[in-house]
């Protein structure tokens, strides 16, 4: 409890460097990750994806909310959705309210229009968790899941999930089963190599294709993300 709590106050400290410092050179990685996705899609359009990681505190969620700023730059219509339901974080990242979210969409309680907020980033929009379920893998696997992504793909050009670590639960593979692409987080001197290809593993199979690693936090000078692909 003591720890989430602590996390929960680390987030609304986060800030987003693709936001508030454009030119930075972690901007500029971020931004070669962006390029590299492009490319490593198969027709060159990547629709829906999901970041993930093996473990807790990887930088899933820095990563996601990042790229989705980047690609929002682009002039891209991006929708970037908390389905960590575990550890939701996305409204306090973007200091948002959460009463209304995921979870009330998927259980019938509100839809996507009602929920969705848009940010502050032009082009990007954001649906936070949501009140947190008591079976969120169950809810990520419902037929109304597939709904909601049916819907937001008409309106949006991507739509990027923030999720749990793929080794403590089953909803980054379930919703690996739903999107195009996943993308995977490694972070500097805390992710264990079993933990990473176990991870590879489970994701492997599902059918969203592996678009490549983020190597998160490592120690240099230039920036803190570099990019490695899967092929
Ligand atoms: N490259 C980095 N440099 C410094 N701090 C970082 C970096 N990446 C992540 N952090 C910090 O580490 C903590 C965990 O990051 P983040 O919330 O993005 O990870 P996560 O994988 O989503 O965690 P969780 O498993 O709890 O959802 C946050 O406080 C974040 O600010
Ligand atoms: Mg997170």
């Amino acid at each position: 409890m003591a720890r989430r709590k602590k996390l929960a106050k680390n987030s609304t400290m986060r800030h987003l460097i693709a936001k508030l410092n454009p030119r930075s050179p972690i901007s500029e990685q971020y931004r070669t990750i962006r390029t590299n996705l492009q490319f490593s899609s198969v027709d060159g359009n990547l629709k829906t994806m999901l970041v993930t990681s093996s473990g807790p505190s990887e930088g899933k969620s820095s990563t996601t909310a990042n790229l989705a700023i980047v690609f929002a730059q682009q002039g891209k219509k991006v929708l970037l959705i908390d389905a960590d339901m575990r550890k939701p974080t996305l409204h306090y990242t973007f200091r948002m309210d959460n009463r209304k979210g995921l979870s009330s969409v998927l259980v019938g309680e509100t839809n996507l229009d009602e929920s969705v907020i848009k940010s502050d980033v032009q082009d990007l929009d954001l649906l936070s968790c949501g009140p947190i379920p008591p079976n969120p893998s169950e809810l990520l696997g419902a037929k109304a899941m597939e709904k909601l992504i049916a819907d937001a793909s008409e309106f949006y050009d991507l739509i990027i999930f923030d999720t749990p670590p793929v080794l403590a639960v089953t909803d980054a593979q379930i919703l690996a089963n739903m999107v195009d692409g996943a993308l995977m987080v490694v972070r500097s001197k805390q992710t264990e190599y079993e933990a990473a290809q176990k991870a590879r593993d489970l994701l492997t199979p599902a059918k969203a294709k592996l678009l490549g690693v983020v190597l998160n936090d490592r120690e240099q000078k230039k920036g803190h993300y570099y990019y490695y692909g899967t092929n």
